[in-house]
């Protein structure tokens, strides 16, 4: 589902520039649930944004569905790719600050034209947030809001779910709700899914782990 090959991620020119991915290959199989670790500035959320076609790799191939996505050119077929086969939980939420949670979640189906706020009040229920769908982002707590964003990253069924420290902001039993749910609808659905944690629990839930670390990936589970 994911495959990198021999990819280097360096950033800036000259005597500025930071290498912080060095020739990395991996392979992720459809279904998976994998778990990515590293310190603070290790590279995962450079990974991520790299596998989303967010960012372009400085050299190296990435392959998604069998698909060449950095050979893509044009950014209209990297978000169409993006909208029918990927969802993101960014870092910082990302949820559109003069939207409506419920607004927030059905918005990649809207921009596929496909909006239904009845199904995006499900996500929301099923996150426990059934109460607030009408509610502006600002006025939630940080927990919520980071529910909010997996609801909206599930909204378009995405063959891949792609998730950077989506439980930061959550109680323990949240988090481990959430990294429940996600081993479920691997193995239920097939949903491939790569988070990023600081979570070291989060490795008991999921299939495999790599950790991040001095520009390498290395496999610890
Ligand atoms: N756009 C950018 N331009 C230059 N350097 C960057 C850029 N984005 C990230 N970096 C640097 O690359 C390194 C890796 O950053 P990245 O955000 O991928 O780390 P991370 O592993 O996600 O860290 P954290 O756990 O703190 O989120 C850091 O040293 C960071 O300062
Ligand atoms: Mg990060």
């Amino acid at each position: 589902m994911i495959e990198l090959k021999h990819v280097t991620k360096i950033y800036g020119q000259g005597k500025e520039n930071l290498c912080v991915l060095e020739d990395v290959s991996l392979r992720i199989a459809r279904g998976k649930f994998t778990v990515l670790l590293g310190p603070s500035g290790s590279g995962k959320s450079t990974l991520l944004n790299l596998i989303a076609m967010l960012d372009a790799p400085t050299s190296g191939k990435i392959f998604i569905d069998g698909k060449d996505v950095t050979a893509l050119r044009s950014e209209s077929s990297r978000a169409k790719l993006r909208l029918t086969k990927m969802g993101f939980v960014f870092q910082f939420d990302g949820l559109l600050p003069e939207f409506s949670l419920l607004e927030n979640v059905d918005m990649p189906a809207r921009m596929l034209g496909r909006s239904s706020t009845k199904k995006a009040q499900k996500l929301l229920e099923r996150f426990g947030l059934g109460e607030m769908v009408h509610k502006l982002p600002a006025d939630l707590s940080g927990g919520e809001k980071q529910r909010a964003s997996i609801a909206r990253a599930l909204r378009n069924q995405p063959l891949l779910l792609l998730a950077d420290e989506p439980t930061g902001n959550l109680d323990v039993q949240r988090k481990v709700q959430v990294f429940e749910d996600f081993a479920r609808m691997s193995r239920e659905e097939g949903l491939t899914i790569l988070m990023v944690t600081h979570d070291v629990h989060a490795a008991d839930f999921a299939d495999e782990v790599f950790t991040l670390q001095n520009k390498q990936l290395v496999k610890t589970k």
